[in-house]
């Protein structure tokens, strides 16, 4: 299959171009599209066939759930019932943005959708390129992240491209996104509210915006044996280079002196062994590992602790550089979870395959 590539100006995209993409989506084909996330690889969520699709052109394992995106708030009554009144709070003041809700689905969602379940996950994407397609598309649109299944997910095209190029009958090519990082999940059916994935939108914002704490289960920091996560889709392998990785995670972040040394033994050790080793730090340490280069240990930083939006945005694309520029064994430094270091953390620690070093 030829992959169609329409390159967009995420300010002002072409009309043309979206109503292109469209016209595929209504015959039951596949358009990878960007979001102020990740890049979303979209179906009709109508459209059994088309849906069932999407797992095949990922290889996603089928009982792995799919976000339906809606372009306005009055289209969740499409897709969703009994929605509470404190979600309609949350909806108001955070979409369209990084925000997924898990609710009662109606009867028309199919179960190619939710995977069997009786609900189902929605979000209204805050990017025009996704809204439009949305709108022009007349329906909802089911999309994971448009990577291979267990890789991280793309934040631009190119990593699209390199994924799924003869997959999938198109990509709306805007450029990077905003967060790099995929949305925040959480199930509102539930007492108290639970988090099933920390993501792009802050967990304090969420509970400031609630008045009311948000349950935070151990499988959404990445922490808890995997295969016993009751969330669904936690289960599998996720966001993983292809090299080795290991996480070394200290008490308080507000001192280093032990972290540092203990990222050091680790990548030396694995040095000596022949691996070609990098180390994934922060701008606050990367000086403190330049010397192992003479060892021909590398380092990359993330970006400064103290804004963890950065460290989140350089996340996934980082670990496909690891793989791109050959490294075999990744020691990655741990982060608190505050702000975006929440899902940072959730992802390195998957990405890791949950090998995790207490410094
Ligand atoms: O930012 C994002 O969320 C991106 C963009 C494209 O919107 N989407 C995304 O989808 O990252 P992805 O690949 O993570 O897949 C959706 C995840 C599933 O793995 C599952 O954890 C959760 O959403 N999910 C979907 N439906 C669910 C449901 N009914 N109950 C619980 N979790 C669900
Ligand atoms: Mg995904």
């Amino acid at each position: 299959m030829e992959t169609k590539v329409w390159q967009v100006d995420p300010a002002n995209p072409d009309p043309n171009a979206i109503r292109e993409a469209a016209q595929v989506l209504k015959r039951g084909g596949l358009v990878a599209f960007p979001t102020e996330t990740v890049y979303g690889l979209g179906a009709l969520a109508y459209e059994r066939a088309a849906v069932r699709r999407i797992f095949e052109a990922k290889g996603r394992p089928l009982d792995n759930p799919l976000i339906v995106h809606i372009a306005r708030v009055d289209q969740l009554e499409e897709v969703a019932r009994q929605v509470p009144e404190e979600a309609y709070r949350l909806m108001d003041k955070l979409w369209p943005g990084p925000l997924t809700l898990v609710l009662w689905k109606v009867e028309r969602i199919p179960l190619e959708v939710t995977a069997g379940l009786p609900k189902v996950a929605v979000r209204m994407p805050a990017h025009k390129v996704a809204l439009m397609l949305i709108e022009e598309a007349g329906a909802p649109i089911a999309a994971p992240s448009a990577n291979r299944s267990g890789k991280p997910s793309p934040t631009s095209a190119e990593h699209v491209i390199g994924d799924l190029r003869g997959r999938v009958e198109g990509v709306l090519d805007a450029g990077e996104t905003l967060y790099g990082v995929e949305s925040t999940i959480v199930d509102v059916t539930v007492e108290p509210p639970t988090l099933l994935r920390p993501g792009a939108l802050p967990l304090e914002v969420l509970e400031e915006l609630l008045g009311r704490e948000v349950q935070v289960p151990l499988f959404a920091r990445g922490l808890g044996e995997a295969e016993t996560a009751v969330a669904p889709g936690m289960r599998h392998r996720h966001y993983a280079p292809d090299a080795e990785m290991v996480v070394v995670e200290a008490e308080d972040y507000s001192d280093l002196s032990r972290l540092v040394p203990a990222v050091r033994a680790i990548a030396k050790q694995k040095a000596q062994e022949g691996a070609r080793v990098c180390v994934l730090c922060t701008d606050e340490t990367r000086s403190a590992y330049e010397d192992l280069r003479e060892q021909g240990i590398a380092s990359m930083s993330l970006g400064p602790r103290s804004d963890t939006f950065i460290i989140a945005r350089n996340l996934f694309k980082s670990l496909r550089l690891v793989d791109e520029m050959g490294y075999c064994f990744v020691v990655a430094e741990g982060l608190e979870e505050r702000g975006l270091g929440l899902a940072a953390m959730n992802r390195l620690r998957k990405a890791a395959g949950y090998k995790i070093v207490r410094a």
